[in-house]
């Protein structure tokens, strides 16, 4: 690949006797859009924490910017952070803060900005995402879904990362707001000319987002391709899973 951002080499991470990742193998170009499929448990979080430092795998080795993220210390990987914006699943927002000190939270109290700039950043960011500067001193709980959705995306693009990771970014919110937050997904990686990583179950969200997707399955990438290669595969598995069937290969336990 010509200009490689992220590139994990044969992956394992287990817990206990819990296989999770059994050798991943995974590429990520600068500048691209890479969506992750999966069942849910599958280890699709667990990845992106790997490749954050904060989850280390028994084996392997993951680049970023050609340097290896496995085994660094503490300092280097604060560096690596710094690179790094994330949508969590689920919002994670802190409630004791008010929604502009969520997003200039990074900016504050690790990039050494003063509380008014910070102040006005956020807003200014808010704003990129559609919400309006009233938004900024309410509290997160009293948002609904899709507001807290776009301050998470706020907080995940407000230093400007090089990586941005979206972690199911469209879960519990209607296909309106999906495609509302997916279109600011789209615009907030290209204005940075971020390498984004996603993760997702929603496939009207991974066919937009994507520029490639990779599918994991039993601990390792059982397959990858574009949108349009997606749809013509007869992979068994990605068959499967953009089709919701519980007939297939991927043998759910119940
Ligand atoms: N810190 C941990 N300690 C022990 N087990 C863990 C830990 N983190 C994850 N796991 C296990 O690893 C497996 C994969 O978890 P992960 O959160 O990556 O799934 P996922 O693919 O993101 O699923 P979902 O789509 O439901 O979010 C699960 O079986 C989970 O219980
Ligand atoms: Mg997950």
């Amino acid at each position: 690949m010509a200009d490689t951002k992220i590139k994990i080499k044969n992956l394992h991470k287990a817990f206990g006797r819990k296989i999770v990742l059994s050798g991943v193998n995974l590429e990520i170009a600068k500048g691209e859009s890479l969506v992750v499929i999966g069942g849910s448990g599958t280890g699709k979080s667990v990845l992106i924490k790997c490749i954050q430092g904060l989850i280390t795998p028994e084996s392997g080795s993951i680049l970023v910017d050609n340097r290896e993220v496995v085994g660094i210390d503490e300092e280097e990987k604060e560096k690596l952070h710094s690179k790094m914006g994330m949508l969590f699943q689920g919002g994670a927002l802190f409630d004791s803060l008010t929604v502009w000190e969520n997003v200039a939270f990074d900016l504050i109290e690790n990039r050494g900005m003063g509380k008014k700039e910070a102040k006005a950043e956020a807003v200014r960011v808010l704003r990129s995402v559609g919400l309006a500067s009233d938004v900024a001193d309410l509290s997160p709980s009293e948002l609904s879904g899709g507001m807290q959705k776009r301050v998470g995306l706020a907080r995940a693009i407000a230093s400007k990362p090089e990586i941005i990771f979206f972690d199911e970014p469209t879960t519990g919110l209607d296909p309106i707001m999906s495609d509302v937050i997916n279109n600011l997904i789209i615009k907030s990686v290209k204005e940075l000319g971020a390498t984004a990583l996603s993760i997702t179950h929603d496939m009207t969200s991974a066919r937009k987002i994507a520029d490639r997707i990779a599918m994991l399955y039993k601990g390792k990438i059982v397959w990858e391709g574009t949108v349009k290669e997606m749809d013509k595969t007869d992979n068994p598995y990605v068959c499967q899973f953009i089709n919701g069937c519980s007939d297939g290969p991927i043998k759910v336990e119940v």
